[in-house]
């Protein structure tokens, strides 16, 4: 998509389409609880803009309430062919979370009627605001049908942005806004692919043409390897399966950052999640090839980074495989031993994402990640808790977390937090082992993430169950539904901040020492190499 920014009046602008937002300026509710009649206003201060709505404003069919959307034919005085109207709700609580939506909606509102170009004004806040419009553009622009034989590729190859400002500001806002959404359509595209044309290799393949292209350095463990390391847990899900698991570790080491912190951002990667012996039933299964949702979330996380460049060393780490049922496959009441030493008694092999990951985070840990982030589609039980509409957030380090939850609070992710304290640790205990890879009927989603906790040691950690919400079951006006991208901009964001020190995040990056040794009995076993 080619982008453009004018600072020309936006009423001379020859363009197919004039995009503008409108937002109800109403005073508070009075006491009585009587809403204030709505009080559009236009974001413009073009006069012929503003004339060429008034009779729909007057006339009380446009309001400024959240997404209305209002198209008019050959606006009066306007050298647009049309003039699209967007609401924008409450101006109190109009922000660039907004103005990322309205673009979304232009795209799809317009590329619906086989428009494929507009011109856009940006709402005061111009930087931030021009930010938000490209990225929404981008997003708006994804379509998962991919394999539709008339599949139609309607869509908007040329964006005008009309802003007055720093000139230079501007264009790097627009730069970062194409980073970002592109960095999440390219996750996106990566788990819209079904299974069978999206396995742990080509994954991994699709993964390290991205670094070559974007100056990552990337590395790629087979099977073979996973074995020679120990993996334990990782490789007793990939053994099931004829396809061969990948470990792609991408690496982000930018010259003059400072050796501490490391981030490590960790995802899982099961390319198809059939539940292996303990098997899933028929109905929805087809929906467990985005089981690698979190490590997609990754790649394009790591993506952007090495776009936006902040000042940090980053390695991503994604654990790639299927879950298969074979005559190889691992079996409830096997036990197996991780990399890190500890034994795991497993109770079902459907709960496979806790332990690729739990070599994930060893690993990560050994490669000098001072910090670590995962996500996962990680349980049921979390879609249980929160529904569709937030991700699960785990945390074992209370400033840690704050410093994400700014990270939050700029993207506009919804994810609320639950708690992984030792209290539930009871329920992963094990007769036979150190631990279970399951907690029993309750608190799936908390068990879930004690397990990952018991990986980790007193690193500070964040755990993303993202099972609910990396894919949508429905259109929303400015996003099509199917794979979501959720998390990359967060981790995008928390990358950034982190990077900067700014706010508590400094706290959380003094970069403590942290062992990655665990227990004496358990780090002999892993160092005598038993199990595998
Ligand atoms: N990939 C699933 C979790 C999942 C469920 C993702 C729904 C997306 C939507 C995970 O591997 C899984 O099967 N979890 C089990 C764990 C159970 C066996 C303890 C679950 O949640 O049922
Ligand atoms: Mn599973
Ligand atoms: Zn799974």
């Amino acid at each position: 998509m080619k982008t453009t920014l004018i600072s020309s009046s936006p009423s001379q602008l020859e363009t197919e389409c004039l995009v503008v937002a409108i937002v109800d300026n109403a005073a508070e509710p009075k006491n009585d609880g009587k809403a204030a009649k709505p009080k559009p206003k236009l974001l413009t201060d073009d006069k012929n803009v503003i004339n060429a709505a008034a009779d729909l404003i007057a006339s009380g069919e446009v309001t400024g309430k959240v997404l209305e959307t209002t198209l008019l034919h050959k606006p009066a005085r306007l050298k647009a062919k049309r003039l699209l109207l967007l609401g924008g709700g409450k101006a109190k609580s109009f922000s660039s979370a907004e103005v990322r939506k309205l673009a979304g909606a232009a795209v799809r509102t317009l590329k619906a009627k086989g428009v494929k170009s507009f011109a856009i004004i940006a709402p005061s806040g111009v930087a931030d605001a021009v930010k938000a419009i490209v990225e929404g553009t981008y997003v708006g622009n994804f379509e998962p049908n991919y394999y539709q034989s008339d599949r139609d590729d309607k869509k908007i190859d040329k964006l005008v942005i009309v802003a007055k400002g720093d000139e230079k500001a501007l264009k790097q806002a627009a730069d970062q806004g194409r980073i970002i959404g592109e960095a999440q359509n390219f996750t996106r595209d990566l788990v819209n692919e079904p299974g069978n044309r999206m396995t742990p290799t080509i994954l991994a393949e699709r993964a390290q043409k991205m670094c070559a292209e974007v100056g990552l350095k990337c590395d790629i463990y087979g099977g073979e390897k996973i074995r020679e390391l120990k993996m334990g847990a990782f490789w007793s899900v990939a053994q099931g399966s004829d396809e061969d698991p990948k470990m792609i570790i991408m690496r982000y080491e930018p010259g003059d950052a400072p050796e501490k912190p490391v981030l490590g951002l960790v995802g899982k990667g099961i390319t198809f999640d059939s539940g292996g012996i303990s098997i899933k039933p028929a109905d929805g299964m087809e929906k467990m090839k985005y089981d690698m949702a979190g490590g997609a979330a990754m790649i394009g996380a790591m993506r952007a980074i090495a776009q936006l460049k902040p000042n940090l060393r980053v390695i991503g780490i994604v654990c790639a495989s299927e879950n298969m049922p074979s005559g190889k496959a691992q079996k409830p009441g096997d036990v197996q031993i991780a990399m890190s030493g500890k034994s795991i008694e497993i109770i079902n092999t459907d709960a496979e994402g806790r332990l690729v990951l739990a070599d994930g985070l060893h690993y990560a840990r050994q490669l000098g990640c001072t910090h670590l982030i995962d996500a996962a589609t990680l349980t049921g039980a979390c879609v249980v808790a929160l529904g569709m509409v937030n991700a699960g957030v785990f945390a074992n380090d209370d400033a840690f977390y704050n410093a994400f939850n700014q990270a939050l609070a700029k993207s506009g992710e919804k994810m609320w937090r639950l708690p992984a304290e030792d209290d539930y640790r009871e329920m992963i205990k094990s007769d036979i082992a150190d631990i279970k890879n399951t907690g029993g009927r309750w608190g799936g989603a908390v068990t879930a993430a004690m397990f990952l906790k018991e990986f980790v040691g007193d690193t500070p950690w964040i755990h993303l169950d993202i099972a609910g919400v990396a894919w949508m079951e429905d259109n929303k006006p400015w996003i099509a539904k199917g794979p979501s991208g959720i998390a990359v901009r967060s981790l995008v964001e928390f990358a950034r901040q982190f990077a900067d020190g700014s706010g508590s995040a400094s706290d959380a990056a003094t970069g403590k020492e942290h062992s990655v040794a665990g227990s004496n009995a358990a780090q002999k076993r892993a160092d005598s190499g038993a199990g595998l």
